[in-house]
């Protein structure tokens, strides 16, 4: 590949912020730099490096070439561009997940944009109108690309965010690998037709169990996105106080304990943490769901005390996300159901050959050029209300693309009123999840567990 020369970058991302207006005067120039920022470079590329004890693990996938995940640092309210360079011998796009970006920055293949093929680039534009963590990763043959790591953090910063000592960024995700570190068949049919094929070597930031130095005393900011498959946990911090303060990309309503709060792929949580005062002291950040509970990560208390309170942190602002309706208000059914259908295709985004599961008893894997009809059609503007129904015995957490909606209802368990982009619905809840249609154009529903997606579970709404 050739790298692209800076001045090369920034008139290709002039041109992408003006929207194709015309030739340039010389008076836009000064407008361009205001409006069109230079596009950070996101070259996707097939890395070695090392993952578990027994050598290199060949076929990792990444943006960049750092032996460690990227994050993606943002401003709220400010334009953002990126270019994504492929350079793997595979088509490819980016998905923002949880940012509100317009359709055609969604990276979702033929919905809304070509994929990106072995050596093209595309240029993505938009300004995130949100503070908070998000995620970036392929929406094309995704269970091989993410499988094989490619996916990064993304945290939103904003002038108004609260003072911490110190902030960690971690990604969480499994492996599928051998005895030898190199990867095995991405997932078993039977296993995608149950809860999704686990991984075998678990990491935090491509790590087992990373130890990180904080101040003692102090408070850290610890963002935490899933970027697994499959993998759903239970978190529990050990030896410091610890509370909740933003989920998927907001605000909590309030601060809770995270101790055994279940999150599946696709999710993220932020942590306020009070470091012990004691020098050399640990905190461990556990996942304790399942047979084999395990630390996913220590942070290490450095330093003399510096003596802060957790009730110091000053609330998160709220994102400017548009108050539902209630009383005005159409409401959606969508029930998640197993299907018996067995439908092989063979598409260029990665089909896996099976259709094990459906929305509204459509079974679509997504990413397709010949997409089924829209579970519904919005009016720009309105209030919906999704009523889902899980039909099934496994959880799943379903993402809506482009918008973020309020939790409003559980038929099993009290809910706070979450503002999100992903909820995990458990086997034979009811869920309502209220929002506003005001972002037009084709927007994807699916369950992040990739596998269901892939195999039927995926659906979208269109806003017009
Ligand atoms: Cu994070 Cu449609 O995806
Ligand atoms: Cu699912």
């Amino acid at each position: 590949m050739t790298l692209f020369t800076r001045r090369g970058l920034l008139k290709t991302a002039a041109i992408a912020g003006i929207g194709g207006v015309g030739i340039p005067a010389i008076g836009r120039l000064g407008g361009w730099a205001a409006a069109a920022p230079e596009p950070v470079v996101l070259q996707t590329a097939k890395i070695q490096t090392k993952l578990m004890d027994g050598g290199l693990t060949r076929d990792v996938l990444t943006y960049g070439n750092a032996g460690t995940p990227p994050v993606l640092r943002m401003k709220k309210g400010e334009p953002f561009a990126a270019r994504l360079v492929n350079a793997i011998d595979d088509p490819t796009t980016i998905h923002w997940h949880g940012i509100r970006v317009p359709n055609k920055m969604d990276g979702v293949p033929f919905l809304v944009q070509p994929y990106v093929y072995t050596g093209d680039h595309f240029d993505y534009a938009f300004t995130p109108p949100d503070a908070g963590t998000f995620w970036y990763h392929p929406h094309c043959n995704t269970l091989e690309q993410m499988g094989h790591g490619l996916t990064g953090v993304i945290v939103v910063e904003s002038p108004g965010d609260p003072k911490f000592d110190a902030e960690f960024v971690l990604n969480l995700r499994d492996w599928r690998l051998g005895d030898d570190a190199q990867f095995i068949d991405q997932f078993r049919p039977r296993d995608a037709a149950r809860t999704g094929t686990y991984g075998t070597v678990r990491t935090a930031n491509w790590l087992d169990q990373p130890q990180y130095d904080a101040p003692a005393g102090g408070l850290v900011r610890l963002r935490v996105a899933i970027t697994d498959v499959t993998r759903i946990y239970a978190f529990r911090v050990d030896g410091a106080e610890a509370t909740v303060i933003a989920l998927d990309g907001n605000p909590v309503p309030e601060r809770f304990s995270p101790d055994a709060l279940l999150l599946g792929p696709g999710q993220r949580m932020e942590l306020a943490i009070r470091m012990p005062d004691e020098e050399g002291a640990i905190v461990s950040l556990r996942d304790v769901r399942g047979t084999k509970p395990k630390i996913l990560a220590n942070l290490r208390a450095t330093g003399g005390s510096l003596k802060r309170d957790v009730r110091d942190i000053a609330p998160l602002e709220a994102n400017p996300v548009k108050e539902v309706d209630l009383a005005a208000a159409q409401h959606i059914s969508l029930a998640l159901s197993a299907t018996a259908e067995n439908v092989p295709s063979d598409v260029i985004c990665g089909s896996l050959g099976y259709s094990f599961w459906a929305i509204n008893k459509v079974p679509w894997p997504g990413d397709t050029p010949d997409p089924t009809a829209p579970l519904a059609e919005l009016k720009l503007g309105k209030s919906y209300v999704i009523d889902m129904e899980n039909l099934t015995p496994q959880s799943h957490p379903m993402h809506l693309h482009g918008m973020s909606f309020k939790v409003l209802s559980s038929s099993t368990r009290p809910v706070q009123p979450l503002i999100s982009d992903t909820y995990l619905i458990q086997p034979n809840e009811k869920v309502q999840l209220g929002f506003v249609a005001d972002n037009p154009g084709d927007w994807l529903l699916h369950c992040h567990i990739i596998e269901h997606q892939k195999s039927g579970m995926t659906s979208y709404v269109r806003v017009v």
